[in-house]
């Protein structure tokens, strides 16, 4: 997002609120490179920021009202939505004012002195598609408050209020990636998060220093978390621990999964969550350790691995995004993946440079040809986490 947007935008809020404002923020979408449905286990990630943001110029308000517009989610002529900062109650929202509005509220309930806020909003996150779209505007705004506020707050603490924003105001019960991935991504470089205890390592991430290429092939095929297939597998994964008796997943060992998949017994559905738990975990460090000793290009297959276990055992894939992994190995793709949350939304492909031209047109003819919608393919550069613009 160039300083133009954020001049354009500051205008829109000028037009929209008659002064101001007083600045202006923006917060990435992510890709995951490696790492799914390990957050809620207290397990590894390896998410990277895209140079699509969330955009929002802000004023504080002492009396007590938060005014909210987005240019994007509603169109514009949805107009100014205003609420009152103490009567923001959670679930009580179901339009994307949640969003903002639901940070407004866990600020507020963490004791910090929020009185208000006129915040135009305005993103080129694609919605729906993965991308971490709702992070982007959670974190947008908790950024610009923080910094209006002079609240002090680091980006892993704003990315935990966020979280709690969207699990128990928005009511979707999703983990910490997304949030901490908005707020602490940084440009050239994937984060290595241990979710256990937010700690991080930022791992250089240039591929096209080395001649390859990341896609993103956004299948159009929408999705929702709060539609309850993600918190069936975060049940299901809860209940693996308690059988376990591990606090999260994350506790058991990668070389004691035969012995825990035996104590399971033949409850199939969580030997199966069980399994792609601890075998992505196990991932993430073997993508860690490449990365870090210059093996790139072998990341690749650990990629692919990673997409089969989520089709196979958690059973969170499409066929729109099986069609993408498999079409872009058939055509010498490095390595594929679905990406986020599942059910539709985004994969990655992994990529010699020289061959995204023949990946990209032979994945959209596979589409047209299994009669799916078009999907939309862009390249992924490792761009900047949360800032200030103006
Ligand atoms: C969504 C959630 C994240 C994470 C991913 C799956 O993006 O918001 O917390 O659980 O799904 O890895």
């Amino acid at each position: 997002m160039s300083v133009d947007t954020a001049a354009a935008v500051a205008e829109r809020f000028r037009e929209l609120y008659g002064a101001g404002p007083e600045g202006v923020w923006a917060a990435p979408g992510r890709v995951n490179l490696i790492g799914e449905h390990t957050d809620y286990n207290d397990g590894f990630v390896m998410p990277f920021a895209l140079p699509h943001t969330a955009v929002a110029a802000v004023s504080p308000r002492a009396d007590g009202v938060l005014r909210l517009h987005s240019a994007d989610i509603e169109g514009d002529a949805g107009g100014v939505v205003e609420f009152r900062v103490d009567e923001l109650a959670p679930e009580s929202d179901r339009n994307w004012t949640a969003y903002p509005s639901g940070v407004v509220w866990a600020l507020r309930e963490a004791g910090h002195p929020v009185t208000g806020a006129d915040i135009h909003l305005a993103s080129t996150v694609p919605a729906g598609a993965g991308l971490s779209s709702s992070a982007a505007l959670e974190v947008v705004v908790a950024l610009a408050l923080n910094d209006l506020y002079a609240l002090g707050l680091k980006g892993w603490q704003l990315a935990r209020l966020c979280q709690r924003a969207e699990n128990v105001y928005v009511g979707a019960p999703v983990g910490i990636m997304d949030q901490t991935a908005s707020a602490c991504c940084e440009a050239g470089h994937a984060l290595f998060l241990d979710t256990r205890d937010l700690s991080q390592r930022q791992i250089p991430f240039d591929l096209a220093a080395e001649g390859m290429r990341l896609l993103v092939v956004d299948t159009q095929v929408k999705h929702s978390h709060s539609e309850g297939e993600y918190g069936k597998r975060r049940a299901g994964c809860e209940k693996g621990a308690a059988l376990l008796g591990v606090d999260a997943l994350r506790d058991v060992p990668y070389d004691e999964l035969d012995a825990a998949l035996d104590r399971l017994g033949d409850d199939e559905e969580v030997r199966r969550l069980v399994r792609h738990v601890v075998t992505e975990d196990q991932r993430v460090e073997r993508v860690v350790t490449l990365l870090e000793s210059g093996r790139t290009r072998a990341i690749g297959p650990v990629l692919t691995e990673g997409h089969a276990s989520l089709r196979d055992d958690f059973r969170i894939s499409c066929p729109e995004l099986d069609l993408v992994v498999d079409t872009a190995l058939a055509n010498g793709a490095l390595g594929a993946r679905m990406t986020g949350g599942g059910f539709g939304g985004s994969a990655i492909v992994l990529a010699e440079a020289a061959d995204v031209e023949a990946i990209t047109k032979t994945v959209e003819e596979a589409f047209a040809t299994a009669g799916f919608t078009t999907p939309r393919v862009f390249e992924a550069v490792s761009a900047a986490g949360a800032r200030r613009l103006s």
